[in-house]
Parts: structure tokens; sequence; C-alpha cells
């Protein structure tokens, strides 16, 4: 554990990409910790700074931008500015919020490399990579697919196969394709520059796995040493790619080569300090290279082999940086029992729980805080969701909160009682209390969130059993005086709430300031029994937290499950495309609206329908076999598209003079095929 005594405190959150919305694994794996935890060090009045950025760059940037039609920058421009939404509207508190396409950073990161570069610790190597000749461009993993080697799947990726999880590279790849141009790519040869890893695997493994072995996370250390102790050790990483869309290497003979975003993006930590620095009127040094700075990554697992071994070996390298005191990341959130998946559509898009749930901000922050994924992946689901709200946040937190004003209002129209003198009980509780903040403090320094939590709400059960045992509207008919003491114990209970809950719920903790008329609160003041005085107003308290009814949840289920089987349905294979034709042959089709006179079930056949058809050039009888989709009622009247010049086929002794054509979905549904709005029968379809 370090002891050190810290002057200052820099705060990172992991750069999320630009090229998705936000969702509640994103809170719970790092924004809400690193939030709590920031707001917690500005309560205790430390010189904090918190920065945060969205991460442009990317292969999987450039996918998306192809796949929508877009421009990269467009694509980054839309989720950036959705994402810092939704932070800001969750109160996620960054001092500065940046983007790796800034100028700055694009600078910051080629500073670096160029540093490292003329240090010599880049290995130069040329190997033989996939190339795109029709594209003309070398094929980054992502863009490859083809066969995995390990279980057969036609669609894995160059560097994963989704289906079986096996990590692949794309020499592995069975059949390759361009996911560009669909053709075989060919090898060519490139250059890239590599860390040598293997330089710092010594440092790195007394670093991280002497040094830090007592205050790091196990689930942290554990990656650490599955890397650090591997029998190869650590292997070389290129960190440049062959991209049209990145940092460029600033080097002479790096023409369409751009840095890798693995090295770039964590260096926005400091592009985006350097940032808040300039519009600040700061200095950005002392957070990065300071000795007594305390320098924290907030991060998902996934991140953890980038911020343990790969940053901290470039900015050792580099020189004059603080390396991190400490890697709290989390593991995995899971949403219903599944893993949460952006493509798949399973996930809760923060931006829509924010239009569908206002002002309940500060529920999903408890929530992903009490099931946070601190130690092992957790899952979320929505009757947990509406579990923890009723029987936690409103039966506990809220009715505490509420029984304590309503009575000061109805007893004291609203203002704070004398207290007279403390009975035995009063003083174990005002001793119990006292204890709470450094309780709380203890479990926030060592980055144990949910303890932290659980505690702080231990404090409302406090307030509401000392109400219980008490029974201030009980004895406000026989004891004046101890009913005042008694509600102004259980006010100032109140207030030390809002000041260790601002943390964990910061927009409840503003509005019970405002409630009591509380300003600049501190965390050194939490603990006190009089922190509110005898004589003072309090104001009304609006509704804290509401029961949420089986319905609401039942909903939000419902819309998973559509949005999952919309998905699903979605990328069921498609059936390919017939061969082409010429626009004769497509002339010779005649399509015409047409409308149905009458339509009735063709005797002993389950399928047919006889159709009486207004073709506009006369009537048709049409034999269609639909009976199993449509009610032939329902078809009366309805206009519908016919092929009229198709030879007549005579079947069960009737001639069938023409074709409908209807649309048949994934699942064999038929779907009429109608014009948008009443249109004359025999009207061309050309
Ligand atoms: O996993 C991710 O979403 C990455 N964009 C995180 C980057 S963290 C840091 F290095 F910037
Ligand atoms: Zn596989």
């Amino acid at each position: 554990m370090t002891s050190k005594n810290f002057k200052r405190y820099t705060i990172t959150s992991a750069l999320p990409y630009a090229n998705g919305p936000l969702h509640i694994g994103h809170l719970a794996g790092c924004y809400i910790p690193s939030d709590i935890y920031v707001r917690f060090l500005r309560l205790l009045e430390k010189d904090v700074l918190y920065v945060c950025g969205s991460d442009e760059h990317g292969v999987a940037i450039t996918i998306k931008a192809r796949k929508e039609g877009k421009t990269p920058q467009e694509v980054v421009d839309f989720y950036h500015g959705l994402m810092k939404e939704s932070f800001e509207k969750f109160g996620i508190s960054f001092d500065h919020y940046s983007r790796t396409s800034a100028k700055i950073h694009h600078e910051t990161a080629q500073g670096f490399f160029k540093d490292l570069y003329e240090k010599g610790e880049f290995l130069e190597q040329r190997n033989d990579q996939y190339f795109d000749e029709e594209a003309g461009q070398f094929l980054a993993d992502r863009y490859i697919e083809g066969t995995c080697p390990k279980c057969g799947f036609e669609h894995a990726y160059g560097d994963q196969c989704e289906k079986c999880g096996s990590s692949l590279s794309p020499s592995d790849l069975i059949n390759p394709r361009s996911k560009l141009s669909g053709r075989t790519p060919v090898l060519r040869e490139t250059k890239h520059w590599f860390l040598d890893l293997a330089r710092y695997q010594n440092f790195l493994k007394k670093w991280i796995l002497e040094d830090h072995a007592a205050d790091w996370k196990n689930n942290v250390l554990g990656q650490c040493r599955s890397w650090l102790e591997a029998g190869d050790g650590l292997q070389a990483r290129s960190m440049t790619r062959d991209l049209d869309w990145g940092i460029q290497v600033p080097l002479q003979d790096a023409e369409g080569k751009v840095l890798y975003v693995w090295f770039d993006a964590p260096i926005g930590y400091i592009s985006s300090t350097k940032e808040w620095a300039a519009t600040h009127g700061k200095d950005w040094r002392p957070y990065w290279q300071s000795e007594d700075s305390k320098l924290v990554h907030f991060i998902g697992k996934d991140n953890i082999v980038f911020h343990c071994i790969i940053f901290p070996a470039i900015l050792k390298t580099h020189g004059g940086y603080v390396l991190p005191d400490n890697v709290p990341a989390n593991e995995f959130l899971n949403l219903e029992g599944e893993k949460i998946s952006t493509s798949r559509n399973w996930a809760v898009w923060l931006h829509e729980y924010l239009e569908e749930f206002p002002g309940k901000e500060d529920v999903l922050r408890y929530v992903l805080t009490a099931n946070a994924p601190e130690t092992k992946d957790n899952d979320f689901s929505w009757k947990d969701f509406q579990a923890r709200n009723n029987s936690e946040l409103v039966a506990i937190y809220g009715n505490f909160l509420n029984r304590a004003v309503v009575l000061t209002h109805k007893y004291y129209e609203g203002k704070i009682p004398q207290k007279g003198e403390l009975t035995g009980y009063d003083r174990e509780v005002l001793e119990t209390l006292a204890d709470f903040p450094a309780k709380i403090a203890a479990s926030v320094e060592r980055y144990r969130f949910r303890e932290a939590l659980g505690i702080m709400m231990d404090l409302a059960r406090l307030g509401n059993k000392y109400l219980a045992d008490t029974e201030p509207w009980k004895m406000i008919k026989t004891d004046e005086v101890r009913t005042a003491t008694i509600m102004n114990i259980a006010l100032n209970i109140a207030a030390n709430l809002a000041i260790v809950s601002e943390p964990f719920l910061p927009f409840t903790a503003q509005k019970l300031y405002d409630l009591f008329g509380m300003k600049n609160s501190k965390w050194n003041q939490a603990g006190q029994a009089d922190l509110l005085h005898a004589g003072e107003s309090i104001g009304q308290l609006g509704l804290l937290f509401e029961k949420i009814e089986d319905e609401v949840v039942e909903n939000q289920v419902q819309k998973l499950l559509k949005a999952k089987k919309m998905n699903d349905a979605a990328n069921l294979p498609v059936t390919p495309m017939k061969e082409i034709i010429t626009y004769d042959d497509f002339a010779k089709l005649d399509m015409r609206v047409v409308t149905i006179l009458a339509a009735e079930k063709m005797p002993k056949s389950k399928k047919l329908l006889k159709l009486k058809i207004d073709a506009g050039v006369g009537e048709r009888t049409v034999l269609s076999g639909v009976s199993e989709h449509f009610e032939p009622e329902y078809l009366v009247g309805k206009q519908v598209v016919m092929l009229i010049n198709l030879a007549p086929r005579k079947m069960m002794g009737i001639d069938s003079e023409g074709m409908i054509l209807m649309a048949e979905d994934k699942d064999g549904k038929l779907k009429l095929l109608q014009p948008h709005e009443a249109t004359a029968s025999g009207s061309i379809i050309s």
C-alpha cells in the first residue's frame, strides 16, 4: 500500500471509442468508479484533476464509417457529441473531456513517438501483410475475414474468431477475404516500428508484481502476472499501422503509416490535461511530471495490458513522467445474464435511459455501484434495478429523509428544533454516526466502492432505526423537549448523509444541500452532531426516489428482447442475388397495380385462394398460394402488385391469369406490396 503523501491527484478514465453510444457497461466499468473517487477527493479538498476524452482512431471507426457511408470524421463527431452529453447528464464530473482528433493530441503523440524513435527504442521490422490490390491498401486485422482454423466458422476476423473466441493472426485464416472488396488479398511486404517490450520485462515485473503486490487489485495483478510470467516473455508489439485514418507516423519514410491506436490513446490523457491547462491558465506538468502526483487509471479489464504494461513502458522510456500508482480495473458487467454486445444491440444505452427515466440518473448510478463488477463479472437485470430502487433507495434512504423532513415541518414549521439533554442512546447513535466518514473513506481509498456504498446506506438505516426506536410521533404527545432533541439528531444524521452520499448520488446530495441550506460541504464536516443549527429553516423535500412499477421494468425487458430479435433476423444469411439480367429482360415484365375484387378459398386446397382481379385492362382470375397467410375477406378491396403478362396456367381445372407479387421475409411470412396511396387499377409499374 502506498503510504506516500501526495500533493495532487491525476485521475483518468479510459477514453471511450467514438464509434457507438455509451451503455451501462461503460458506466459500471470505469466512469462511475472514477467519478466516485474524484468527488470524494474534491470533498477532501485535494488538488485533483480528472481527465478523459473520446478515442477517435482505430480500425473499428473506419469500418463503422464505411458501413454507414460516412467519413470517419463524421462518425467521430457524432459520437463524441453524444458521449460527452451522456457523461454530463449522469454527473460524470470530468474537469476536461477532450478528443484524440485534437491538434494538441496529434502533436503530443507524435512527440512521444519521435522521442522513443530517437532513443532507438523501436525495432524496425519488415514483414508480409495482406494487401487488397483492388482497394490499393494494406488490410488491418479487422478488414480480413476467413474461415477459423479452430472451429470452421466462416466469418472469423484476422485477429479473432467471434464464434470460438480464439485469438488469431491474419495468416491463420483459411480462405482469407478482404472486407473491402471481397477479393482474396495478397501478401506484400511492409515496414513497421515495434516496441521491444522484452526490454522492460524486468522493470515491469518488479514494479508491478513486487512493489504493487499489496495494493493493486487481484484481478489486475493476475492478468499482469500472466503476461509477465509467460514462458516466452513479452513480445515486441508494432506501434504503427498501414491505415489512412489516425495520427501520421512522424518520420520521413512513413508515408501512409499511422500510429497504432493503442500507442496514441493513453497519451490522450496527457493531451487532455494540456488542453485543460491551456484553457484554465494552469500548468499541466505537475500533474504528470511531479513525483508527488498520484496517477490513477480507471479502466475495464480489456484495457489492463495497455495501461499496466505498454503505456508505463512508454512513459518510463520517455522519462520524466510519473507512473500510475494504481490501475483499479473492473471486470465486465453482463446484462440479463448475457454479455453486453453493441453489435447485437444487447445493451441499455445511456442516451435512451436518460430519455426514458428522466430524473433517475442517481438510481442507475446507485444500482451500477451496488452491483459493480469489482472483483468478478457481474450481472445487471431490470428486476434487480427495480428491487434496489424500491427496497433500498425508496424504502430506506428516501423514507428516512422523508420522515425527518415531514415531521420537522409538522412540529416546528420547518425550523430545526433545539437539542436538549442527551440520553445514553442518543450518545451511542452519535458516536456511531461519527465513525461513518472514516469507514466510508477507508473503502473508497481502497477502490472498494460497493463496500463504501453499503456503508453509506447503513447511515440511512441508522437514521431510520433511530426514528423507529425513539418514535417522535408518539413522544410529541407527552414530551416536547425530548421530541425536539430526537428531531435535531435525526436532521443532523440526514445532513451527514447528504455529505457522504455526494460521491455516489450527486444529484440527490445536491437536493439535500439545497433543502438544508448547506454550502461548500466538506468531507471533514461529516460525522459531526451539529452540522445543522437550531432555529435555521429547512426547505421542502421534493420527491427523492419513487417506486418503479413492474410494468416499467417489464417494458424494458421486452424492449431488449425485441431489439435482439430484430438484430438476429437482420443477421440471418441473405438469399444470394440472382444472375444479372438486361434491361430488355426486365422490360418484358408487365407489372401493374391491380385491385382485388373478390377472394375465396379453393375447395380441396390448403394453399390456394381464388382471386377476382380488376387489372385495369379487364378482369382476371388468379389462383394464389396465400391461403395460409391471409383470410379471403382481408384481401378484398386491397390494391396489390401483379405480373399480368405471365402465361396462363391451369390449376385444379381453372386458368390462373397472372401472378400477385408479394414480399417474403426471412421467416417465410408473406407481406402484400401496396401503393402508398390509392392508385388506378392498371397503373404501370416501371
Ligand atoms: O477500450 C476502449 O474503449 C479504448 N478506447 C480505451 C482507450 S483507454 C486509453 F488508453 F485511452
Ligand atoms: Zn473459431
